[in-house]
């Protein structure tokens, strides 16, 4: 766990725990980033950035890419009661892009149960895509009972609610640079 920086805009006692540090993050990006430009050498990718978790990973993914790369956008809304996806997924904005002969990598915050994963991964695959890959962030245990073909994962994590890097509670912690648990009385209320 890194310590609080003296000038941070964060208050640490919201947090159980940091789960995935800054430099952790951006580590496992290195890593990650060498493994995808060597996979897809000499092609021109359309990464696809899932809103709005996943601003902060495409960000610092997309600059460890060669210029050819490119950048769309999608936002989906899972409909259900509570906090799980309930498989029905609504797209409230669609990409720019004709996915015709493209290889598209899909670029994830969080898969938790995997449900609007698979589903995207349905929808893009439809659009005549020549290839549909995955690289998310994070990982939780129930992504598994999914069958889903994740190329890149970046850190396996518990099921405990996160937020930061672009995960948010309630639209909040979007922008801490690491990965936190957020403490239960924060979100019960007090
Ligand atoms: P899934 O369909 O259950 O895999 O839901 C994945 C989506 O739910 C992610 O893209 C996030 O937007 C959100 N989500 C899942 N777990 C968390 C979390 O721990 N914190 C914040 N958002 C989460
Ligand atoms: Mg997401």
């Amino acid at each position: 766990m890194e310590e609080n920086p003296v000038d941070a805009h964060y208050d640490m006692d919201d947090f159980t725990k940091v789960i995935v540090s800054e430099n952790e993050i951006s580590r496992k990006l290195d890593e990650l980033g060498e493994q995808i430009r060597a996979d897809y050498e000499g092609r021109d990718v359309l990464l696809v950035g899932v809103l709005k978790g996943a601003v902060m990973v495409m960000a610092d993914l997309a600059r460890r890419m060669p210029p050819s790369f490119q950048m769309d956008w999608m936002a989906v809304s899972s409909y259900g009661s509570g906090t799980k996806s309930s498989g029905v997924v609504r797209i409230l904005k669609d990409l720019d892009t004709d996915l015709t002969g493209r290889d598209v990598l899909i670029v994830e915050d969080v898969i938790d149960s995997g449900i609007t994963l698979h589903w995207l991964l349905g929808n893009l695959r439809s659009r005549g895509a020549a290839s549909v890959e995955v690289m998310s962030l994070l990982r939780k245990p129930d992504a598994v009972q999914v069958e889903l073909d994740v190329k890149y994962v970046g850190f396996d994590i518990p099921s405990d609610f996160v937020v930061g890097y672009g995960l948010d509670f309630a639209e909040k912690y979007r922008t801490l640079p690491f990965v936190a648990i957020l403490k239960p009385e924060v979100y019960q209320g007090d």
